[in-house]
């Protein structure tokens, strides 16, 4: 969570002035961190959780075991329903911790719980 509040610093959010930072915990026992990064031509916008899943893709990962979210505007920033379907693709049986803020503590989700049924190729 420290790592995704310091990647929130660095989203680029001109036009909702959202910023989100998020950081995987990869399966080798590495971190990757993203933030969001709006175009103005809104639709292209990049959410913090998938770019931090294309950080991991990068160096090789397949498989997630956590991620943490931040966002300084809002608690329990849980990931859109988009960001739950790529997150979907790079973890065993959807039992990846999703780790948000809430309030002085953290609140620890399943991706199975935010996802349910979720559909695989
Ligand atoms: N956003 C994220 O980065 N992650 C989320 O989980 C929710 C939304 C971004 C997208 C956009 O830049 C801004 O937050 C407002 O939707």
């Amino acid at each position: 969570m420290q790592k995704s509040i310091e990647a929130s610093k660095n989203a680029y959010a001109p036009y909702s002035h959202f910023s989100v930072g998020a950081c995987i915990l990869a399966e080798s026992g590495n971190i990757y961190c993203g933030c969001n990064f709006e175009n103005g031509s809104f639709g292209m916008t990049i959410c913090a959780e998938r770019n931090a899943t294309g950080s991991a893709v990068l160096y090789g990962e397949r498989k997630f075991k956590a991620i943490a979210i931040y966002s300084p505007n809002q608690d329990n920033c849980t990931p859109c329903g988009a960001c739950r379907q790529v997150l979907h693709e790079f973890c065993t049986d959807d039992n990846m911790d999703v780790i948000v803020k809430v309030g002085d503590g953290l609140k620890v989700y399943t991706l199975a719980q935010l996802l349910p049924e979720s559909f695989t190729l």
